[in-house]
């Protein structure tokens, strides 16, 4: 017998679907190399290695392009070595994008990184949207929060046709918007074959409703990605750059 379905489930406001990670991962180890597009260090001409990525200056990048008005600011002191990424950032104070050149279609990851450095623009103060060209909205009302002194890393993972696609920042009315590092490169069939195209939809206050098709076609975000009874992995030990938490402090 059918059952009779009285809660209304309220329509997500954008197509993001939250998912918990829990993969261990062992299984990602098969003979996968990360390709060498697209790795981005912002507001740069210099190229930084951090993990095992190589981060091209966007300033002499024949690749891929940013719209003006757009300007580099830079942190005049220097930071350790592992926050080199982090020295400079693009700062964006009308509606601006990247643009890079996909060559397939297909799965991607697109990683956003943020690092607020004092300097003399404060970047807590930034509140902006991220969007992209197919059309995913991937933040709304963004900002990086003043507790943090450790970079802000977003990860999605989008299904990308071929040719053009952009990265746009949208600063809120009287703000701007700013970007450390940029990552965009595809991943299949790597992780989202553990990840089924079909799943239940699950509302907010738990109530299993219908069946949620079409997933692979969807922007996926990144909320917690678990080690479950592992340690902590950081990108440097992973193969397509992620940081895994452990699920206990001990
Ligand atoms: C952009 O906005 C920042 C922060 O409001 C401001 O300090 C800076 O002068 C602006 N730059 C330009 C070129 O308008
Ligand atoms: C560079 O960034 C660090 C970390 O945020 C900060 O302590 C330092 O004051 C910054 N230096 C300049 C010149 O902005
Ligand atoms: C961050 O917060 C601290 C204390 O809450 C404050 O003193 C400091 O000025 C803030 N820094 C920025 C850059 O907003
Ligand atoms: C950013 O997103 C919010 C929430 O969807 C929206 O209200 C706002 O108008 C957007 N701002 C810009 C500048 O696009
Ligand atoms: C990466 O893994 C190696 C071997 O397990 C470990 O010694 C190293 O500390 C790890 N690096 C980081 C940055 O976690």
């Amino acid at each position: 017998m059918a059952k009779n379905q009285t809660k209304k489930v309220p329509k997500s406001s954008s197509p993001l679907i939250f998912l918990l990670h829990l993969l261990s991962v062992g299984l990602t180890c098969a003979a996968y190399s990360l390709p060498d597009k697209y790795f981005i260090n912002c507001g740069s001409d210099t190229e930084v290695t951090s993990g095992n990525r190589i981060f091209r200056g966007d300033l002499n990048s024949d690749s891929i392009s940013f719209s003006e008005p757009s300007y580099p600011v830079k942190n005049s002191s220097q930071l350790p070595d592992t926050l080199a990424l982090y020295q400079t950032a693009r700062v964006f104070n009308q509606s601006s994008y990247y643009e890079f050149e996909i060559s397939s279609k297909g799965t991607h990851l697109v990683r956003l990184h943020f690092f607020a450095f004092s300097s003399a623009i404060n970047f807590y103060k930034a509140v902006f949207n991220v969007s992209t060209s197919h059309p995913f909205f991937l933040l709304h009302n963004f900002n990086v929060q003043n507790s943090s002194h450790s970079p802000v890393i977003k990860d999605f993972f989008l299904s990308i046709t071929q040719g053009k696609f952009r990265v746009r920042f949208w600063p809120q009315e009287t703000s701007f918007a700013f970007v450390s590092a940029i990552e965009v490169f595809p991943v299949d069939p790597l992780p989202l074959s553990f990840i089924p195209d079909n799943a239940q939809h699950v509302s907010p206050i738990g109530i299993k409703t219908n069946s949620y098709p079409g997933i692979h076609s969807k922007a996926l975000r990144t909320i917690y990605r678990i080690n479950v009874g592992g340690p902590m992995i950081s990108q440097e030990n992973d193969t397509l750059g992620r940081n895994w938490i452990p699920d206990d402090n001990s």
